[in-house]
């Protein structure tokens, strides 16, 4: 597939969308934004919720590719995770089928995989093909997404790329994402691997840094193409020393998820 250039940025006024709408350009992408409150600066883009059919149709019309970013990105009541993850989701991908997408680079997230025991220093790392183990409504809207675009390219030959995103700030700042942490820098290599990459179908990885602490197999996203470059190690001993280290026995320290088994941070009811 030739590589993309006009791509629908949705969430583009969110966190890991501002970022991307710093780092993408100069990969060469042309972005068409999309998110249902304003993007500061931006007075092109289009202000409008996923539950807007129409206006997502016409924003995914004559695009190379889509990197579904928006939604709810924290736990929240089941009603609005349907709505903006589960039913926007499904908007989104009925648009790229209606306008003939081929490609679209989805954020699922390691909470699809929570409750997944973290491995000890020398066990095997998680694989892709670990079984999901939600640990969240947010989490559960996420293996949706995942199985939605496996529908979508088995029925409709539409390919994503669903990348379980760690944690993507600027910097990791707690112990747990020295494990998860994605630089900005290495997000953008990743997106601009899933955006590129041939013959993808539908493919899951796990998105973060090369990081000491890794947790789960990059190789899925290596083989994409992508390569990452940083490491969170240099912020390890600020970290433990703040906040110790992540204790065997403590069940949010167990998993993947962290202390979003039992204590997830929530978007507004
Ligand atoms: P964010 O909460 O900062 O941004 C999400 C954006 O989506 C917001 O600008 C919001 O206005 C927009 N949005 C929410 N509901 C919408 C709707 N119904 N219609 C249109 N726009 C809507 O989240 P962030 O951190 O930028 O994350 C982006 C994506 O990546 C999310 O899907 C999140 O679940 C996923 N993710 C992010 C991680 C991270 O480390 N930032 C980790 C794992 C997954």
């Amino acid at each position: 597939m030739p590589a993309p250039r006009t791509v629908l940025l949705t969430g583009a006024a969110g966190g890991l969308g501002t970022l991307m709408r710093g780092l993408l350009p100069a990969y060469g992408y042309d972005l068409r934004l999309f998110d249902a409150v304003p993007v500061e600066g931006e007075p092109d883009a289009v202000v409008a919720d996923l539950a807007d059919t129409g206006a997502l149709r016409e924003a995914v019309r004559g695009v190379d590719a889509v990197l579904h970013l928006a939604g709810i990105s924290l736990e929240s009541g089941f009603d609005k995770i349907l709505r903006a993850n589960i039913e926007g989701t499904y908007n989104l991908f009925e648009a790229a089928r209606a306008e003939g997408v081929r490609r679209v680079v989805n954020a699922s997230s390691n909470h699809a995989v929570g409750y997944t025991p973290r491995p000890a220093p020398g066990e095997p790392l998680v694989p892709v093909a670990t079984p999901r183990r939600p640990d969240t409504f947010y989490g559960l809207s996420k293996c949706f997404g995942e199985d939605l675009a496996q529908l979508y390219w088995d029925k409709h030959g539409i390919e994503t790329v669903s990348v379980r995103i760690g944690s993507c700030f600027e910097k990791p700042t707690t112990v747990r994402m020295l494990s998860l942490w994605m630089s900005p820098a290495d997000g953008a290599r990743l997106f601009h691997a899933a955006l590129t990459a041939g013959e993808v179908g539908h493919t899951v990885v796990y998105g973060s840094s090369a990081n000491t602490r890794l947790w789960w197999d990059l190789s899925p996203a290596r083989a994409l193409g992508y390569e990452p470059q940083d490491d969170s190690e240099p912020y390890a001993a600020e970290l433990i020393a703040e906040q110790g280290e992540l204790e065997d026995g403590n069940p949010d320290h167990a998993g993947i998820g962290g202390p979003w088994v039992s204590d997830p941070p929530i978007w507004p009811r």
